[in-house]
């Protein structure tokens, strides 16, 4: 096994309840690495992937999803790179959704493959659907996704309103010098059609090494934005308090837009993530600089309960805070397409 001595230091507790009294209730399961995109805040042009060796297999990742759950795990997003890739996905998702104690299983995606699933992913139980667009002008979308498909996720998040989902959420990423102009579109488009948008800051975690504190547009100067062009937004209360995102609705009561501001607002006091890279890693935090080999302990015959150990050691060793914009902060060797968003 890979991992290192000091993950199994940590006396070995199976609870998913950290030493700062975090209890984590939500799975991250990135199911590929591959993507039809390559947005530059995530993935490098050239990249390379993993090999389909290493990827969990549908039976591997339901197991460890199965052992999460009866530790407390009760929500499950599904990331990747892009999991649409994955083929017949819907089967993975029907099986979670029949983990007794999973409430609610999410997708992450970019949509452009949206329109052919959206259908068997709702017929499968799929609760929630996140739809990653950055910007409504073609010429914008391709130097941010360095590859055209705007056409094609505009489809997509049509199919999936038709198909019933409901609160479909559109995350966008804010990066300064890059995304401003893009900020007032999405948020009219995002009213017109009922869907809630969300911000998220800039993280360090690009393939290629460019992330800067400058290049971070905060949540803040969005907000004002907004405001400046639409109307002022207030508040809203928090009914989730895990939930990292702050939620706000607009003066004139149409439609709700919120932020996620990892950089400038960590909520890593409050946080209940856990990760299985698609390599079958768990992983504590987007940052951590650790693994905990799922894959080895499954391939080599582990029981459940080895499985529930692996999970309560990686638990047991999460850091307070990510600790971004400190001397001592160290990007992780992973990219975000290679951890799951
Ligand atoms: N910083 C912030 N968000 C990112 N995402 C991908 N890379 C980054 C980054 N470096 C977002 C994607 C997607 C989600 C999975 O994570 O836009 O919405
Ligand atoms: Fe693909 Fe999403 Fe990464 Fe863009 S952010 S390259 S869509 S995985």
């Amino acid at each position: 096994m890979s991992c290192p001595d000091r993950a199994f230091d940590v006396p070995v507790k199976k609870s998913l309840v950290d030493q700062f009294g975090r209890s984590h209730k939500d799975l991250r399961i990135s199911v590929t690495d591959r993507c039809n995109l390559r947005c530059e805040y995530c993935m490098p042009l050239d990249a390379s992937f993993m090999s389909q060796q290493k990827l969990l297999t549908y039976d591997e990742v339901v197991r460890c999803a199965s052992v999460a759950s009866k530790m407390g795990v009760q929500t499950i997003r599904l990331t990747g790179g892009e999991p649409l890739m994955r083929p017949r996905l819907y089967q993975l998702v029907e099986q979670l959704t029949q983990l007794p104690k999973i409430e609610e299983v999410a997708i992450t995606t970019n949509g452009l493959l949206l329109a052919d699933q959206a259908a068997g992913l709702a017929k499968a139980g799929l609760s929630r659907l996140n739809v990653s667009l950055d910007s409504l002008d073609e010429a914008r979308f391709k130097k941010i996704a360095r590859r055209s498909g705007l056409q094609q996720i505009l489809e997509g998040l049509e199919e999936a309103n038709q198909q019933g989902f409901q609160s479909i959420r559109i995350n966008a990423v804010s990066i300064r010098g890059l995304t401003e102009k893009d900020i007032v579109p999405l948020a009219e488009f995002c009213r017109k059609h009922c869907f809630h948008l969300r911000f998220i800051e800039f993280m360090p975690l690009d393939a290629e090494d460019a992330w800067s504190c400058e290049d971070v547009l905060t949540g803040r100067e969005v907000r004002q934005i907004l405001e400046m062009h639409i109307g002022k937004l207030s508040q809203n209360n928090k009914d989730d308090l895990s939930q990292p995102a702050i939620d706000y609705t607009y003066s004139d009561g149409s439609g709700t837009v919120g932020f996620i501001d990892p950089v400038s607002q960590p909520f890593c006091d409050r946080c209940d993530r856990l990760r299985l890279t698609a390599d079958g890693q768990f992983r504590n935090c987007l940052f951590s600089s650790t693994d905990w080999d799922a894959r080895a302990l499954l391939r080599e015959g582990g029981t459940d309960e080895e499985l529930q150990g692996l999970l309560a050691a990686c638990v047991g060793a999460k850091h307070f805070s990510h600790g971004i914009g400190m001397e001592s902060f160290q990007r992780p060797r992973r990219a975000m397409y290679q951890i799951g968003g």
